[in-house]
């Protein structure tokens, strides 16, 4: 399957889940994509001339300069490390370091504790069977919430058993890693407020893992192979004496693996369904592949309709030194040391100097994945898990007979109210 409609027109609702720090004005919101465009033609590197909370801002669209800013982890270094020692106790993560020694150990200890050949192998027939259950069981009621009830459950379900902690609650693990997330990502500006909101949460998280931490070490066995799954694998590296892997590193790289893992499948499902909905080609063509089992043309559809609806309008970063972007060009512009720099990952899955026709839904593209889990250093660590799970969560549902939006306010996307980001819910109607 190539081209499966028309160019889609510029959205004409607003896209909140696309918010970087919470609510933006909502005519900012319904014209993201035709400011990206306007500013990718005429200042591709936006560098503001005033300041906002005593800092210098900028903003690169181009596909070319977003990607090598994400290149240049030695010049554009991640702005999470503070955030982190929040919600750590004064710890970091990888996300949050420099191109280091350490950060690149700790990414590789971490991927031997979840290997990518995994996802394909274990975490999409068990993402398969989470999911399936969920739909088995809102049948009779002809009805199912795309948000709470399916893409929640099913995420918090997997990751919970994946990570070691199967017995955590999961409401409440749930809404810990969302609050989290919304901090961490969804508070660019990094207002007190929501600094002092999530203090609390993160002590109950770091409670709840470093318990599980301690009572997995009590288990008989441990160290020498019992418990496959990322904690165990943690505690048994940790047997052999492996640098990186003590307790407290142990407690903070799962707090990460949480907070990375738990809300974003559930951001992006209902988000991708909203869009899928209105969209009747792309929906058929969504539900044949789904009904034929053809799991990698799924996948180029859901990942597709995600560069129409992707989480966030970039990745910030903090500009380390002065420092010559797009030297040599007409767009080139110096960005100065403490200068915050948003790589609009949203602009340049957009760029038609990079993406072919990049308003048509399109599904023979080469890199169909695009930017949506971000490039270079800090690339998504749950790639392969998130290639491997997003397409089975959306596979049941689109294989119910005639699904539609369930009448009134439930058939429509509802976000949260603290951050604006987050689905709480899309109800679904079936035969
Ligand atoms: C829809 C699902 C997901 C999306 C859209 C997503 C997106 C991203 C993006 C854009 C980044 C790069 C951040 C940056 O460069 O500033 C990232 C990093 C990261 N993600 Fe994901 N992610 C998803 C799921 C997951 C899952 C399932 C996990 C854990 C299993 C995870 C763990 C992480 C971690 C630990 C990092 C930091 C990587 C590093 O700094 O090297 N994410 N993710």
């Amino acid at each position: 399957m190539t081209e499966l409609s028309a160019p889609l027109p510029a959205p004409v609702l607003p896209t909140p889940a696309a918010r970087p720090g919470g609510r933006l004005p909502g005519w900012l919101q319904r014209h993201m994509d035709l400011g990206f465009r306007i500013l990718r033609n005429t200042l591709p590197i936006l560098v503001l001339p005033f300041r906002i909370r005593g800092r210098r801002w900028a903003c690169v669209t181009r596909a070319e300069d977003v990607e090598a800013v994400l290149r240049r982890p030695d010049v554009f270094d991640v702005p999470y490390a503070a955030k982190i020692a929040v919600v750590m106790e004064g710890g970091n993560i990888f996300l949050g370091m420099p191109d280091t020694e350490e950060a690149r150990r700790d990414k590789a200890n971490m991927r031997l504790t979840a290997p990518s050949a995994e996802a394909r192998a274990r975490i999409g027939p068990e993402t398969a069977r989470l999911a399936a259950e969920v739909v088995r069981q809102a049948a009779p009621r002809r009805r199912l919430d795309l948000a709470m009830e399916l893409s929640q459950a099913v995420t918090t379900r997997l990751y919970a058993a994946y990570f070691g902690l199967g017995d955590a609650p999961e409401r409440e693990i749930a809404d810990q890693a969302r609050a989290l997330f919304g901090y961490m990502f969804g508070n660019p500006l990094d207002d007190l407020a929501q600094r002092a909101a999530a203090e609390p949460v993160a002590a109950a998280l770091r409670r709840r893992i470093g318990a599980a931490v301690a009572a997995r070490k009590r288990t008989p066995g441990v160290g020498e192979g019992a418990g496959e799954d990322v904690l165990g694998r943690c505690l048994r590296l940790q047997a052999e004496g492996r640098p990186g892997f003590t307790d407290l590193e142990i407690r903070n790289n799962l707090i990460g693996l949480v907070v990375g893992a738990l809300p974003q499948a559930p951001m992006l499902i209902p988000q991708l369904f909203d869009l899928l909905l209105d969209r009747p080609r792309e929906l058929a063509a969504a539900q044949a592949a789904a009904r034929a089992d053809d799991d990698a043309a799924l996948a180029r559809i859901v990942f597709e309709a995600a560069r129409f609806r992707p989480l966030t309008p970039g990745l910030f970063r903090l500009c380390r030194e002065d420092y010559r972007l797009a030297a040599g060009h007409w767009r080139g512009r110096t960005i100065r040391a403490g200068t915050i720099v948003l790589a609009a990952t949203r602009s340049a899955m957009m760029d038609g100097r990079r993406v072919p026709a990049p308003r048509e839904f399109r599904t023979d593209r080469l890199d169909p994945l695009g930017l949506h889990f971000g490039l270079g250093q800090h690339e998504c660590f749950g790639i392969h898990m998130n290639q491997a799970m997003l397409p089975q969560i959306c596979k049941p549902v689109l294989r119910l007979p005639g699904l539609r939006r369930a009448p009134g306010e439930e058939g429509r996307l509802r976000l949260d109210d603290a951050f604006g980001i987050f689905p709480m819910n899309l109800t679904v109607a079936f035969d």
